[in-house]
């Protein structure tokens, strides 16, 4: 069979990196071809290459036995090739519709745009994904979730042969992903090839034809699916294996923490009026709290509550080591020894353009200053060291943020939180796009961090997550708690129980 696309010794050099060595590999037409590796492997980069995002390479690709050379992702596209984007390419201050026709608007015979027409068009793309937003609805009002929802449709708004999907589940929940597969399903029915990255391999294994494995810029091996494992690809990727782990055992519990009695968040012009509803809980120290429920279920609002974040002031009451507290400002949160390490890291995360390092040290700058003036060495110093302790792997201080792949960015925003040496960590959502490597490293650090002595309290839209890492699981399910299991009693089945269970 003739390859639909070769890729020929494609190397692409950054300032300080080989993102990609030499790589070489073909795509067949129709199949489902998943590229894996850890992360900063070149996964990314590789796909940006092929739909025309990075013209600048050395090396060749071919289409259908052509040599072709894309100036830009108009060009790729024009071939047929589309991807969507592992960080979300969206424009904030426009609607879902605005997002998926931008570029493409739809003119009706006047020349004019035509509002109801990619309305319309969205509401049907919306709809095969089995997503109910409104095609008006501003996407910064999104949560992550829902923008990749918007992504997706965007991508599937035109006709394509060749379809690249970095990481599209990393956002969505189990019931969302399944959605996306039987859409990929389709999508294969109807003759598309996909190129499809993740960190998930059990979702790899599920989908996948092919598996390219990837590691520091070269490819290490390409398997049929039916002739390996997850065990053997895992090894592949990170060069050892994967322990299971018990991290529970012989965690002590300390005092109480923080308390939270009858938090509600209102919710204005909703239907169902409450965000949250009724949550009481208690945090020790040294303790891991999960929070667990689907999308929508109020994770993300909860601990944005907790941080002084949310948008409405929640009623109710929380007590830090016994005194009563109201945030009306994250930094009053941070000053009172909380950290959140936000889900949407992109925007509400990172510094786009300030460096890794700075990036890191931010929130922490008073303590690298003397007599008001920050001691550039003494930041340097610190930050490294957090750097260093997490893992992250840049090229130096200086390197923008933003060139640092996915789950090296993640961690150096933990990093950022560590320094600021709290007693309550928040986490939402933290291994989000972070390989299998890597988040065994920040398991391993929070369970160290939690026999330090701080309280953590962590959502995960992976249940399995939450089961190596709580020593309690909360439910959510609609703003309201629908339980609470200790370690011994928590599985996957009665918590997935426990997050449909509606109000009757
Ligand atoms: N624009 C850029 N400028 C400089 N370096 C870059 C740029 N983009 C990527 N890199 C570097 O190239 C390497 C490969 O990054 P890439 O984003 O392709 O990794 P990835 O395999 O997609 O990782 P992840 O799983 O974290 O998404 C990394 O070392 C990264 O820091
Ligand atoms: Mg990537």
């Amino acid at each position: 069979m003739t390859p639909l696309i070769s890729i020929l010794k494609v190397t692409k050099r950054f300032p300080g990196v080989v993102a990609l060595d030499r790589v070489s590999f073909d795509v067949l037409p129709g199949e489902l071809h998943a590229i894996v590796g850890e992360n900063g492997a070149g996964k990314s980069t590789l796909m940006k290459i092929l739909s025309g995002v990075i013209p600048d390479f050395e090396g060749e690709l071919r289409l259908r036995g052509q040599a072709v050379r894309f100036a830009d992702a108009r060009s790729a596209e024009k071939h047929g090739i589309r991807i969507i984007h592992q960080e979300l390419n969206l424009v904030e201050n426009l609607s879902a519709a605005a997002n998926v026709f931008l570029g493409r608007e739809k003119r009706n015979r006047w020349g004019l745009l035509d509002d109801r027409g990619m309305a319309r068009a969205t509401a049907d793309l919306l709809q095969q994904l089995e997503c109910h937003i409104s095609p008006s609805q501003l996407v910064r009002t999104l949560r992550v979730g829902d923008q990749q929802l918007i992504e997706i449709a965007k991508a599937l708004a035109v006709e394509t042969d060749i379809l690249i999907m970095d990481e599209p589940t990393s956002a969505l929940t189990e019931a969302e992903a399944a959605r996306l597969f039987r859409i990929i399903g389709r999508l294969r029915q109807r003759g598309v090839t996909i190129l499809y990255i993740s960190h998930k391999l059990e979702e790899v294994f599920s989908l996948a034809d092919r598996i390219t494995v990837l590691r520091d810029g070269r490819l290490v091996q390409m398997l049929n699916r039916h002739e390996t494992n997850v065990r053997a690809v895992t090894h592949l990727m990170v060069g050892r294996e994967i322990e299971a782990m018990d991290l529970g055992t012989g965690r002590q519990a300390g005092a109480i923490v923080m308390e939270v009695r009858d938090l509600c968040l209102p919710w204005p012009g909703h239907a169902r009026a409450w965000r949250l509803q009724n949550i009481s809980f208690a945090l020790r120290r040294g303790e891991i709290l999960g929070i667990a429920g689907l999308m929508g279920a109020g994770r993300t609002e909860l601990l944005e509550c907790l941080f002084g974040a949310s948008s409405e002031t929640p009623t109710g009451s929380v007590l830090l080591e016994g005194r009563s507290v109201r945030f009306a400002h994250p930094w009053e949160a941070r000053a009172a020894g909380i950290a959140l390490v936000t889900e949407d890291r992109k925007r509400l995360g990172l510094f786009a353009n300030l460096s890794a390092g700075a990036n890191v040290s931010i929130c922490t700058l008073e303590r690298a200053a003397l007599g008001g003036l920050v001691r550039p060495r003494r930041e340097r110093s610190l930050a490294g060291e957090a750097i260093h302790k997490l893992g992250v792997k840049t090229a130096a201080f200086e390197t923008a943020i933003t060139s640092l792949s996915g789950g090296n960015q993640q961690k150096a925003i933990i990093a950022r939180w560590l320094l600021t040496k709290p007693k309550i960590l928040l986490l939402d959502d933290p291994t989000r796009g972070v390989d299998i490597g890597a988040k065994e490293e920040l398991y391993r650090l929070m369970d160290q961090l939690c026999r330090e002595g701080l309280g953590i309290i962590v959502t995960s839209s992976e249940l399995p997550e939450l089961l190596t890492l709580c020593d309690r699981i909360l439910v959510l399910c609609e703003g309201r708690m629908t339980a609470e299991f200790s370690r011994s009693e928590a599985t996957e089945q009665v918590i997935m129980e426990a997050a449909t269970r509606r109000e009757s």
